[in-house]
């Protein structure tokens, strides 16, 4: 397992979402409140970018159908109404050092 530097701390703000790109991997960095989240950014529903989708009361919301995870595990915590359940996102280990967000992948 690899850490690598996907952002400066203090440029995103409360509920912002970013997609980056590392070693081909493209990973949701997610911030909630002081904390930094990483999760796979398609949807597991129909693989809309959730770099589009909002935060709401700590859960991440994928705009296409509503489906709601949970941005610190990926968990699903409400499938689409009427889609039967979905996969949870992949979820990535975050911290902050130096004032880099760092995520950490293989
Ligand atoms: S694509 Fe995300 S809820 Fe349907």
């Amino acid at each position: 397992m690899t850490w690598y530097k996907v952002a400066k701390d203090g440029n995103m703000k409360d509920g912002d979402l970013a997609k980056v790109k590392v070693d081909g991997i493209e990973v949701l960095i997610i911030k909630d409140g002081d904390n930094y989240f990483a999760t796979s950014y398609l949807c597991t529903h129909e693989e809309y970018d959730l770099s589009e989708g909002f935060m709401d009361n700590h859960e991440l919301i994928c705009p296409n159908h509503f489906a709601t995870f949970n941005p610190k595990n990926g968990e699903v915590i409400s499938p689409p109404e009427g889609s039967g359940s979905i996969s949870p996102l992949k979820s990535y280990k975050t911290k902050v050092e130096n004032g880099d967000i760092m995520v950490e992948l293989q």
